[in-house]
């Protein structure tokens, strides 16, 4: 299902096939994936990123290796396992990626057949993807009702179809705010170091006819304090029980300027972003990159011969937060109870679905 003429991510049951996100805005260039190794480089490099379609692309790339534990004769349930582990190292601080493996897991759980096995995760990866539209677009629907008409919406990070596979959270709700005309303006910070904002949401946005402005990411505080903005709107990468958010490097700056010029701070997120197994942000493990991506994004020789801390995501207390935007509705001023509650009820729902 899709309303796109490009699609970042598909799963033809032999291959995942990626808009390699390493190579926008310059080129668009898809890659076929066949193997599990190289799903895991795709998802180290961030060729394939973004917390929701890494959770997909594990799932792939689980398939992959079992099929190609079968087609060599090998032990289905060994390659599998490994293959886990393979990917459990790739990105830590997405918990999606953890999800996924876990699905996968107990889809296979009761299957002794490893033909049956790699039919089972192969359908997984096709109900995921295909699940990500319907989530995608009911959160797209909370948040945008959430918006005056005429908002001005300051995004960071890259939150749409290149993160999700599908319609986008973040940069969904700014998608579903455009298509009801409601939309004032948008503004796309840089993203440092690895500009997810400059090179991808500014590339989606263009291909949405999406009127919109590019800002350094120091220009955020700044801009808001000129009162240009009526709602930050971010996504995540995992949500901690008590509600506090990790997500990109830049995000904790933008939710305490936010909250000194009293705009709203928005976080949109699926369920499979959220973590209840650890009680605080503080205890969410934080990736950290190699410094050659701070160093070669600055200029040539800079910073060479000093120490770099290149930290992919930070985390923003609960306070900071308006509210939690979800598939499963609008969570205010989250905190453990309200967080626990929420997950609680949409796994109830998902029960009485079947
Ligand atoms: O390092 P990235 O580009 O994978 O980080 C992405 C983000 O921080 C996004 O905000 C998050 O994964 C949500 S994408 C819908």
């Amino acid at each position: 299902m899709t309303d796109m003429p490009w699609r970042p991510l598909r799963w033809t049951g032999e291959a995942l096939i990626l808009l390699d996100q390493t190579a926008l805005p310059r080129e668009e260039r898809y890659r076929g994936c066949r193997t599990v190794e190289e799903v895991a480089e795709a998802i180290r490099t961030m060729r394939v990123r973004g917390a929701p379609a890494i959770g997909i692309a594990a799932v792939a790339g689980l398939a992959l290796a079992v099929r190609e534990a079968i087609e060599r004769g090998d032990d289905w349930q060994r390659a599998f396992a490994s293959a886990t582990q393979l990917l459990e190292q790739t990105r830590p601080t997405a918990v999606d990626l953890f999800h996924g493996i876990e699905r996968a897991r107990q889809r296979v759980r009761t299957v002794n057949d490893g033909r049956q096995a790699a039919l089972e995760l192969a359908r997984l990866g096709e109900e995921l993807l295909e699940r990500q539209w319907s989530i995608d677009r009911a959160i797209a629907e909370y948040g945008a009702s959430l918006l005056p008409a005429g908002a001005r919406i300051l995004t960071h990070c890259n939150t749409g179809a290149l993160g999700t596979g599908a319609y986008g959270t973040a940069l969904g709700i700014v998608r579903r705010a455009h298509e009801d005309g409601r939309l004032g303006y948008v503004w796309v910070t840089e993203t440092r170091p690895r500009l997810q904002g400059a090179r991808l949401t500014t590339w989606e946005l263009r291909r949405l006819g999406i009127t919109h402005t590019l800002l350094v990411d120091g220009a955020a505080a700044w801009l808001m304090a000129r009162g240009e903005v009526d709602a930050v709107i971010v996504g995540a990468d995992r949500v901690a029980r008590n509600g506090d958010v990790a997500n990109k490097i830049g995000t904790l700056s933008l939710a305490v300027a936010a909250e000194r010029f009293r705009i709203p701070f928005y976080v949109a997120a699926p369920l499979s972003t959220f973590d209840l197994t650890v009680s605080d942000g503080m205890a969410i493990p934080i990736e950290e990159r190699d410094p050659a991506e701070i160093l070669h994004s600055v200029c040539e020789g800079c910073g060479e011969g000093s120490r770099v801390w290149n930290p992919a995501f930070d985390v923003t207390p609960n306070e900071l937060v308006t509210a939690l935007i979800t598939e499963y509705g609008v969570v205010p001023t989250p905190d453990e109870r309200k967080v626990v509650a929420l997950v609680a009820a949409s796994s109830e729902e998902r029960h009485a679905a079947g």
